[in-house]
């Protein structure tokens, strides 16, 4: 069987490193925040960087995790290379990969996530997963997708494979590449719906104690939806017409108007949504003043849209704006996000 390479020391702490593919940039600048010297061994053009850090593993990955990196989706770090050749069955490789994993405790759940980002393989990493998959049971751990307790990382690149174990808390994200998917539904109002599913997901969001929203910039009612699925009843505003088939809600209502001439009683919604895609600091001005309809410590999850070369600034310039009214929880560049960011704000009493 093919020999496997160990690293150790700290000039080969290998991270792959994922992002956005046009954001891979602000993630390299997030990463170097952490450590001056991060050496870029590859940049695949899928977003993804293969990365050598000179500090200890744990120092790269705690530092990173504090301090919450905006674009940085995803790391996972490798503590082998393998070499994979085309005489190999998906058994032996796999074999070759939990050679390397092989100190997972009993029971504890592990997902193996397989990555390829370079080469054709004569093999499908679906199958490859699935033989590690067989192993990790046989090994008395039991395979899992969402919230993992330890994280196999597989990193297809030609001949050679990288292979990583790590807690799942340390990978940035749990999914892959942290790319959640969504199971899409053909009768979607919008496919802006996953934005806000991502959002109340990544940023842990207890949605029990909210019974009203505000949805500014709601058309065609993407979120709208979700919110009234979560049975809070919901004020949608827009220029725009809503979609008709929100009418079957109860607790719905549609406000058709301008944002800025809105009229509601102060205080009054315990959520406040805005997903509105024109300039990011005249929306922010205008949800600021919006923000009167929002009850004191009630949250505000908003789009910040992307514009101009010098995108961290110009988030800190809009963050800035928000903070005369609003404490900043969160900021995330999410999978569902295009040219956007996501914004979790709390209204200071
Ligand atoms: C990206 S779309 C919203 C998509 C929506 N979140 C969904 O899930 O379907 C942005 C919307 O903001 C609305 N908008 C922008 N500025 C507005 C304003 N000042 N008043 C009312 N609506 C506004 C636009 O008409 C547009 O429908």
């Amino acid at each position: 069987m093919t020999d496997i390479k160990i690293l150790d020391g700290n000039e080969e702490n290998l991270f792959a490193i994922t992002a956005s593919a046009n954001y891979i940039n602000q993630a390299l600048e997030e990463a170097r925040e952490v450590d001056k010297q991060l050496k870029i061994l590859q940049n695949y053009d899928n977003g993804i960087l293969l990365a050598a850090t000179t500090m200890s593993k744990e120092d790269f990955t705690t530092t990173l995790l504090n301090s919450k990196p905006v674009f940085i989706r995803h790391i996972s770090s490798f503590h082998a290379i393998g070499e994979i050749n085309e005489n190999m069955t998906t058994d032996e490789i796999a074999a070759m990969i939990m050679k390397h994993n092989s100190i997972i405790e009993k029971n504890v759940k592990v997902a193996v996530q397989i990555r390829k980002v370079r080469g054709e393989y004569y093999f499908n990493p679906i199958d490859l997963k699935g033989k590690i998959d067989e192993l990790l049971l046989e090994m008395g751990s039991e395979p899992e997708i969402k919230e993992p307790d330890y994280i196999i990382s597989v990193l297809l690149d030609g001949a050679k494979c990288y292979i990583g174990m790590s807690h799942g808390m340390l990978n940035v994200s749990t999914w892959s590449g942290g790319m959640i998917h969504y199971k899409k539904d053909e009768v979607d109002i919008s496919r802006a719906k996953y934005k806000l599913l991502e959002a109340i997901s990544v940023f842990k969001l207890d949605l029990s104690n909210v019974h009203t929203a505000l949805d500014l910039g709601a058309a065609p009612g993407g979120w709208t939806s979700v919110l009234l699925e979560k049975e809070i009843a919901v004020t949608a505003v827009d220029i725009l017409p809503m979609d008709v088939r929100l009418n079957k809600y109860q607790n719905y209502t549609n406000i058709k108007g301008n944002i800025t001439e809105l009229d509601l009683p102060e205080e009054s919604f315990d959520l406040l949504t805005a997903d509105i895609s024109s300039n990011p600091k005249s929306t922010a001005t205008m949800i600021n003043k919006a923000s009167r309809f929002l009850k004191n410590n009630g949250y505000a999850i908003v789009t910040v849209k992307l514009m101009g070369d010098k995108v961290r600034r110009g988030i800190k310039e809009v963050k800035e704006i928000y903070q005369e009214v609003f404490s900043i929880e969160e900021v995330k560049q999410l999978f569902h996000n295009k040219d956007e960011i996501t914004l979790l704000l709390k209204k200071q009493s």
